[in-house]
């Protein structure tokens, strides 16, 4: 069976804490989308360690971590992450496996993500990048390089000749910046990536789900960004929902079991694109301060806002999601009144469902306001320690949602997160 954990809103929910502290219970994490883009923390005998695609069940012995084949895999940042996972003296020829037909992120496409980024003016994406885009883009083009490929002998001539095409791109955007150090540590990269097992995906992840093996399904992102149903362009190029575990570890929809949707209390976002709960004042600052609120790949500051049951609810259908985990309910400690949208007004009238075309519509979001716990609650280990308030907070939620949060997580540890259900 594969259950899946994945972020119901803009990315950056906590997928990481939750992994790790789901992970002792499963004997394969596999990650099915997305690339160096994402960054997931994690603490580790108390210090912070940020994964970007290596999953995030890499610290428990014995597990075995899957880099899937819809994962797009920047060498350069492997290698790095690599040596950090291995200064806390894991093994990764023993618990790291890579999928052949992941793709591979070139210099050039890391170059290709930034010219177009420049180029969309006002508009960007506010892309972290990282070459994702680009990399989808020659994927889907059918001119992508995979990591089977590099140990094939041909893979220098593939190599130079889409670096020549990359070339005559960057050329048409005026792109003028030398990367000729970032082709050198790639290249070294490419040397140590040759040494890691990298063995056939579909085949690895179906013996073991043959031999009764418990797989846990790690997601990138969040499902506000999904390629298809997300906000549309402000999206990354995978689909971070549930659908994108079986295209991207050659899955079939009839083993995904649990699928876990992980939430803030609230809600952010980072990089460019519609968000109607924003709160552009102090709140919004406070948000940010209290949360911590700081991109893990990029440092950008987040956007902050109150949490989004009509985006919730859409990112709980599409995903098909059975418990929830909510997380950072710590970071509301300290206001004494919370909100939270319900519905959104649309073109005037009042909606229940997320709008084609966010970005043009500006959805007006409705709310509906709710006590503050007001108490410190980080240190609380059981439900009986947790405020009333916030099992009101959290009930309404529940029944809106019509699914469950079943753990809330109250701060950054390994500890932090108590069973509701
Ligand atoms: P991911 O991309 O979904 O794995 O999330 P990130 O790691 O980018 O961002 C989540 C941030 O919140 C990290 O700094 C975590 O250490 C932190 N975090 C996770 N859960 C909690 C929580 O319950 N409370 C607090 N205060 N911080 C948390
Ligand atoms: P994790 O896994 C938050 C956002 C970027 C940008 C858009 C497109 O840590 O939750 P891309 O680099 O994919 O071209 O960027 O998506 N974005 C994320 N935001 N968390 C992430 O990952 C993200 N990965 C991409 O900020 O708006
Ligand atoms: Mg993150």
């Amino acid at each position: 069976m594969v259950d899946v954990i994945l972020g119901l809103q803009w990315g950056d929910e906590g997928k990481g804490k939750i992994v790790d502290f789901f992970a002792k219970d499963y004997d394969v994490v596999a990650r099915f989308q997305g690339g160096p883009n994402a960054g997931h923390t994690l603490y580790v005998q108390d210090k912070k360690v940020v994964l970007h695609q290596i999953p995030s069940g890499v610290f428990h012995p014995g597990i075995i971590n899957l880099i899937g084949n819809g994962v797009v895999l920047d060498p350069v940042t492997l290698k790095k992450e690599c040596d950090t996972v291995a200064s806390f003296g894991i093994d990764l020829k023993k618990n790291l496996f890579i999928a052949e037909r992941t793709h591979l992120i070139l210099p050039t496409h890391r170059a290709l993500d930034k010219a177009a980024e420049i180029s969309k003016g006002n508009q960007k994406i506010g892309s972290t990048l990282k070459g994702i885009g680009p990399t989808y883009m020659d994927k889907t083009g059918r001119n992508g390089l995979r990591v089977g490929d590099l140990l094939d002998k041909n893979f220098t001539t593939q190599y130079i000749k889409l670096r020549m095409k990359h070339q005559r791109l960057l050329d048409n955007y005026n792109f003028q910046e030398d990367i000729t150090a970032w082709e050198e540590e790639f290249f070294e990269a490419l040397e140590f990536l040759k040494q890691l097992n990298i063995v056939n995906g579909e085949y690895f992840i179906n013996s073991q789900i043959k031999a009764g093996k418990r797989i846990l399904a790690e997601g990138a992102q969040g499902s506000m960004l999904d390629i298809d149903f997300g906000t549309f362009p402000y999206v990354t190029s995978s689909n971070t929902i549930s659908a994108g575990v079986c295209n991207g570890l050659g899955v079939a929809p009839q083993h995904i079991g649990e699928v876990i949707g992980v939430t803030k209390a609230y809600c952010t976002r980072v990089g460019g694109g519609p968000f109607p709960t924003e709160l552009e004042n102090e709140t919004g600052e406070e948000l940010r301060k209290t949360g911590n609120e700081f991109g893990a790949t990029t440092g950008r500051p987040r956007r902050c806002g109150w949490i989004d049951l009509v985006a919730l609810n859409f990112a709980c259908m599409i995903n098909g999601v059975t418990r929830i985990v909510m997380t950072k309910a710590d970071v509301l400690d300290a206001f004494s009144e919370l909100e939270i949208c319900t519905a959104y007004q649309v073109d005037g009238k009042e909606s229940r469902e997320v709008p084609f075309q966010m970005d043009r519509r500006k959805p007006v979001p409705l709310y509906q306001k709710f006590a503050g716990w007001n108490s410190p609650t980080s240190q609380a280990r059981t439900v009986d320690e947790l405020p009333a308030t916030m099992k009101t907070y959290v009930s309404f939620i529940n029944k809106y949602l019509g699914v469950d949060i079943h753990y809330i997580s109250n701060g950054p540890g390994r500890d932090q997160i108590i069973q509701v259900k």
